[in-house]
């Protein structure tokens, strides 16, 4: 018997996608097998601008072990806060809700946010090392390869999508979102990982983002809810090198400036931007 991915549509011709035996099928017979891990790549060739594009895996490693120490989870808890208690009681509402996490690197939101709650969880990332790692750790979810500007999803299927530290399409997001379903954005604050970008630059440039404008000025979303969350940690080395190595900062840091890190207090400051599909 197949099972149908009811929101899942192929790369090729856009029809839904039914899981048969081990594959994703669509009518037309094209197909995708799902890998060893159990993710499945629906990432057509001509999609690809690099052999393997996104996060590579010495990246994708590193934020698994820091995320897993759970220094970031007070992010969850604040996504879980604001739509739960600002009268977005669309987690409580309905036992069918469908989410979405673009970029979802190797997976630790997306099986932990409303970890109680019976959600259809898909995780998407450009990276297959990140998908590989999702799907071996996390079995209750799906995860595919995929781009989030070219999303594999039918329109109005998805009730939360979640986007975190990753790249966006807002037409897309507009395309898929149900009426009246999240779109929750989290961007770096202002001062967010200050204290490493000041041991490589000599002047530390807070972040800047346009996305709480571009989403204003999209017609098809709202954005109903914008906080910012910080925290000052102390962080033990191994933390600071993982944290590190998951970010483009690595890049900066000669070798020796990176094996000389020790443990020291990072400034950790997330803004989480709720909007809203409106018709
Ligand atoms: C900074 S990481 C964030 C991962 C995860 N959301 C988290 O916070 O742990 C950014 C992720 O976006 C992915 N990415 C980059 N370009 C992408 C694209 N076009 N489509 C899908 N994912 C992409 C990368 O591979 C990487 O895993
Ligand atoms: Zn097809």
């Amino acid at each position: 018997m197949s099972q149908s991915y009811v929101i899942i549509s192929c790369p090729n011709c856009k029809s839904v996608l039914s899981k048969v035996g081990n594959s994703l099928k669509c009518k037309h017979a094209h197909s995708f097998d799902f890998a060893k891990e159990g993710y499945v790549n629906l990432l057509l060739a001509n999609q690809k601008k690099t052999s393997s594009p996104g996060d590579n895996r010495e990246m994708i490693t590193a934020r698994d072990a820091f995320l897993s120490t759970g220094h970031f989870d007070f992010l969850i808890e604040g996504i879980e806060s604001i739509l739960s208690l600002s009268n977005l009681d669309i987690v409580e509402s309905s036992d069918s809700i469908n989410m979405l996490d673009l970029g979802c690197g190797s997976g630790y939101y997306t099986r932990s946010i409303f970890s109680n709650s019976k959600i259809n969880r898909v995780g998407v990332d450009i990276s297959k090392f990140a998908v590989a790692k999702a799907a071996k750790k996390d079995k209750n979810s799906t995860y595919l390869v995929g781009s989030v500007f070219d999303l594999n999803f039918i329109e109005e299927s998805v009730d939360l999508l979640l986007n975190i530290f990753s790249p966006i399409d807002l037409n897309e997001v507009s395309r898929v979102l149900k009426s009246n379903g999240y779109f929750i954005k989290v961007i770096p604050a202002e001062n967010h990982m200050r204290e490493v970008a000041e041991l490589v630059y000599d002047k530390f440039i807070s972040h800047k983002s346009n996305i709480k404008e571009e989403i204003l000025a999209h017609p098809k979303l709202e954005i109903v809810k914008c906080q910012s969350l910080t925290k000052r940690m102390s962080l033990s080395t191994e933390d600071v090198k993982n944290l590190v190595t998951m970010t483009p900062y690595l890049y900066k840091f000669t070798e020796e400036n990176f094996d000389s890190l020790s443990e020291m207090e990072v400034t950790i400051s997330f803004e989480i931007i709720i909007a809203r599909f409106i018709q």
